[in-house]
């Protein structure tokens, strides 16, 4: 049986989408979780009562981002301590260089949830902000 179109199978889905399998009721608010997509992996965070997906590692060297520490919708990588505003993705952290290819912001991607309540990806980009 061909799974309904608003609950792409895991794997992959139409139009870009990807079912990650996580529950959004069971993300942490202190403890985003990774997720490989197709499009690389991605960190899923509780913010605010809504899930928002980012890239998961850092611009800067790679880092972990999903093991970092967050605080006032800021994730601080656990490597070097950059911080990037989990609204934007932009960097924070103004005493360090503000331009060049690691200054980028963190790529923010779209969400919605499966009728059965796990999380599903969008290739396109998310919205700015709240
Ligand atoms: S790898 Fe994230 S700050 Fe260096």
């Amino acid at each position: 049986m061909d799974a309904p179109i608003d609950d792409p199978p895991r794997g992959g889905g139409p139009d870009g989408e990807f079912d990650t399998g996580v529950f959004a009721a069971d993300i942490d608010p202190a403890h985003p979780v990774p997720a490989d997509t197709p499009w690389g992996t991605v960190a899923l965070y509780a913010l605010e009562g809504e899930v928002r997906a980012f890239e998961a590692f850092c611009p800067h060297m790679l880092g972990p981002l999903f093991a970092g520490s967050i605080a006032d919708g800021v994730v601080t990588c656990p490597w070097h301590a950059w911080r990037y505003s989990l609204d934007d993705g932009t960097r924070v952290d103004d005493e360090r260089p503000a331009e060049g290819p690691e200054a980028r912001p963190l790529k923010r991607f779209g969400v919605r949830t499966s009728p059965r309540g796990t999380v599903v990806v969008l290739e396109r980009p998310g919205d700015a902000g709240p």
